[in-house]
């Protein structure tokens, strides 16, 4: 995949990683529709990448809602012509980590909308983009889970933890995809990444809570952008999952088969 004069869908990318990525593929030559939730910040991304020289338009609307998606990936397509890339990069927190604020403490409404935007919004994402993708002949799509979504431990946030295992799980159950439609659905595990949602976090802690949750360093929204540009080019790499910790380059989880 060549990003250079590529069309790509990155969902919430009004702000942090999506807006970092946004602009990456937009200076690497490719043409980005920049869907929020929130229009303004949306716009402002647009203004970003046009005043480096970049091609973008805005496509506002909620990734967890079945009809907007499918409304979303369509105005790209009306717009630009079709659909090669989509980063469903959309998400959210429950809330801060006291326990009060998430579950099982958590009122439904709210660990549901997290279920709906992380999960939802990625299934929804990557069906509708498959439909427009197969049209042209094939396409990446690469979905931003997280780091806590992998392994068995215990987790703070334990819808979060739980919605991001479903990213990681269902990205590679879809490996066949690329030799089937020429359509490759890759996965990105950040750690912590220093964006407004962190930013969010760490203004709703206290100092010493701070120290006790966060590593002293954190990955920067265009170290992820640049795995997620990886992730698009290399043309082996279908259903694998990126795990953003260590030293780079960062490893790929070895695929397993399942028992018989
Ligand atoms: N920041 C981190 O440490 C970190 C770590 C691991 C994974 N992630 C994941 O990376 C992705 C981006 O996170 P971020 O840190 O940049 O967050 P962020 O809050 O800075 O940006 C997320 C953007 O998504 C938008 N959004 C939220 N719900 C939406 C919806 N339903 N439809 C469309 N847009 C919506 C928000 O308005 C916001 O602009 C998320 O999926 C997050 O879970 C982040």
């Amino acid at each position: 995949m060549n990003i250079k004069h590529a069309i790509a869908l990155v969902t919430g990318s009004g702000s942090g990683i999506g807006r970092a990525t946004a602009r990456r593929l937009a200076r690497d030559g490719a043409t980005v529709a920049v869907n929020d939730i929130d229009e303004g910040l949306a716009l402002e991304s647009v203004r970003v990448i046009e005043q480096d020289g970049g091609r973008a338009g805005v496509m506002p609307g909620d990734v967890a809602n079945d009809d907007g998606m499918r409304k979303i990936i369509d105005d790209v397509c009306a717009s630009f012509g079709r659909l090669d890339i989509l980063v469903n990069n959309a998400g959210i927190v429950e809330a801060g980590i006291t326990p009060r604020e998430v579950f099982p403490e958590l009122e439904p409404a709210r660990w549901l909308r997290v279920v709906d935007v992380n999960v939802r919004g990625v299934l929804f994402g990557t069906q509708h983009a498959i439909a427009a993708m197969r049209n042209s002949g094939g396409g990446v799509i690469i979905n931003i889970a997280s780091m806590a979504g992998i392994g068995v431990g215990p987790h703070p946030a334990p819808v979060y933890a739980a919605s991001k295992a479903a990213v990681v799980r269902f990205t590679a159950a879809l490996a066949p995809l690329g030799r089937r439609l020429n359509i490759r659905v890759n996965c990105i595990c950040p750690d912590w990444v220093d964006t407004p949602m962190v930013q969010r976090t760490r203004a709703a802690v206290s100092a010493e809570e701070w120290r006790a949750i966060a590593p002293s360093v954190m990955t920067q929204p265009e170290e992820i952008a640049d795995a997620v540009v990886t992730m698009i080019t290399d043309d082996s790499l279908a259903g694998r999952v990126m795990l953003c910790v260590g030293p780079k380059p960062w490893p790929l989880m070895e695929p397993t088969k399942p028992p018989k």
